[in-house]
């Protein structure tokens, strides 16, 4: 099976963090870039992944006859972890299966949680591939002052905003781990294998976390790492060990996966493969931290139209001159402009975005015609987002949390 590292080595230093400056810190409990946000090319070179590059997107689409996704193209997924691999399955038709998740520690996803799920649904489609989606009410339970109860109701609540997503039901299962670990003995069997490999000076070194630290908190990651494993899913490979993962997600998520890329191999796993998004930033620019439970600080799924208005209006941090006159004369800046970022993240055509920045930087456009776009594109968006999440029905649900077999081609050719 072609699932080998590519080459880089993966001891990466703690948690991102930049012992140059103490400036820039990702990981999956803080994000947080220097002056100029976040420097994406040292995060590559801290957690020893590799840059996504012309190479490997030429690849892509020679393999799959289709122009790559927008996200890739801007590289908003700029970094993966053997993804050569993923294409040599794909070409030699064995299969493999996609795996990625959600927190649930709010009601409402704001829209950088849907970047990794828009993405894991273009590639489910484009591959024709299983999936499997871990909701970490455990996690939240352990992490926030939140009690299990309010963690798995909101696991079942933001299931709709995923499913909303428009994910195909015969392909796709969807799980908390409150549920599985008590009915599935494979995925505790596996997290056991996992906790029994890791000492804690490995998961000091990888998280961060201290002696006064809950032992919840640091057996934890063992349950983030077993659904890259294919026989923690019983209904689905049957004991199969040989099915090849591959995880789409911010990078803040890739500590928990250098840990079980480090332990696959002693347990007679595969490495998973990994594909890693930039950050969609806050309205209030690249340095502060979009936050569930700032209202301010993003657009989310559940906002009104007049609230996304609003929220631009007010809020986008414009790359725009102060004067109309000024603007006009030196044009704006798109590097630090949100809503010309935004635009970036979810406006798919190229040729009208190239439009957009010529006229933004050249001061044919003024800050307020750029939001407007702006407002246009999220308000669809969210809408349809809307629309589609009504029609998810409590019975929906429960098809999509089902264990049970998937559809797909489980013949290893
Ligand atoms: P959570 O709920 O923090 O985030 C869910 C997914 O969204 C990504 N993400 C973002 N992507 C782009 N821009 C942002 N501003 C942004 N904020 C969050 C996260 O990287 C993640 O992919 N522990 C995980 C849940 C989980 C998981 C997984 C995630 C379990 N298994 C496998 C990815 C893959 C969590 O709390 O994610």
């Amino acid at each position: 099976m072609a699932a080998s590292a590519e080459g880089r080595d993966e001891r990466a230093s703690p948690v991102g963090r930049d012992d140059d400056s103490n400036e820039q810190e990702v990981n999956p409990w803080s994000v947080r870039g220097g002056e100029k946000g976040i420097d994406y090319a040292k995060l590559i070179e801290k957690f020893g992944s590799q840059a996504i590059d012309k190479e490997l997107l030429d690849r892509m689409e020679r393999v799959t006859g289709r122009q790559v996704h927008h996200f890739l193209r801007r590289r908003i997924f700029f970094s993966h972890r053997d993804m050569n691999a993923v294409l040599d399955n794909y070409e030699s038709k064995k299969p493999f299966y996609l795996y990625t998740g959600r927190g649930p520690s709010s009601e409402a996803m704001h829209l950088g949680h849907l970047i990794p799920f828009l993405f894991t649904k273009h590639v489910q489609e484009l591959f024709d591939i299983p999936l499997v989606i871990q909701l970490t009410d455990d996690e939240k339970f352990l992490w926030k002052d939140i009690t299990l109860e309010e963690s798995y109701r909101l696991a079942y609540e933001n299931a709709k905003d995923i499913i909303a997503c428009g994910f195909d039901v015969d392909k796709t299962f969807i799980f908390t781990d409150l549920d599985y670990v008590s009915c599935e003995p494979m995925f505790y069997r596996n997290i056991l294998k996992v906790r029994k490999c890791v000492t804690f000076n490995q998961v000091k070194g990888i998280f961060g976390f201290t002696e006064s630290d809950s032992t919840g908190k640091i057996a934890f990651p063992a349950v983030q790492a077993v659904p890259a494993f294919s026989n923690s899913f019983p209904k689905i490979f049957g004991d199969r060990t040989d099915i090849f993962c591959l995880i789409p997600c911010a990078i803040d998520q890739d500590p928990y996966f250098r840990m079980t890329r480090d332990v696959a191999p002693r347990l007679g796993y595969l490495k998973p493969a990994l594909i890693h998004s930039t950050f969609f930033p806050a309205l209030q620019g690249p340095k502060s931290k979009m936050s569930a439970s700032d209202p301010t600080s993003s657009i989310f799924l559940t906002d009104s139209p007049a609230q996304i208005k609003k929220k631009i209006n007010k809020y986008a941090f414009s790359g725009g001159r102060d004067t109309v006159e000024e603007h006009r004369q030196h044009g704006g800046d798109t590097a630090i402009d949100v809503s010309y970022q935004y635009l970036s993240f979810f406006l798919d055509d190229d040729e009208k975005l190239a439009h957009i920045k010529e006229d933004y930087e050249s001061g044919r456009m003024l800050t307020g015609e750029l939001k407007k776009v702006l407002i246009d594109v999220l308000t669809k968006l969210v809408d349809g987002h809307r629309e589609r999440r009504k029609a998810v029905t409590d019975d929906v649900v429960r098809q999509f949390m089902t264990p049970r077999p998937l559809n797909f081609d489980k013949s290893c050719k």
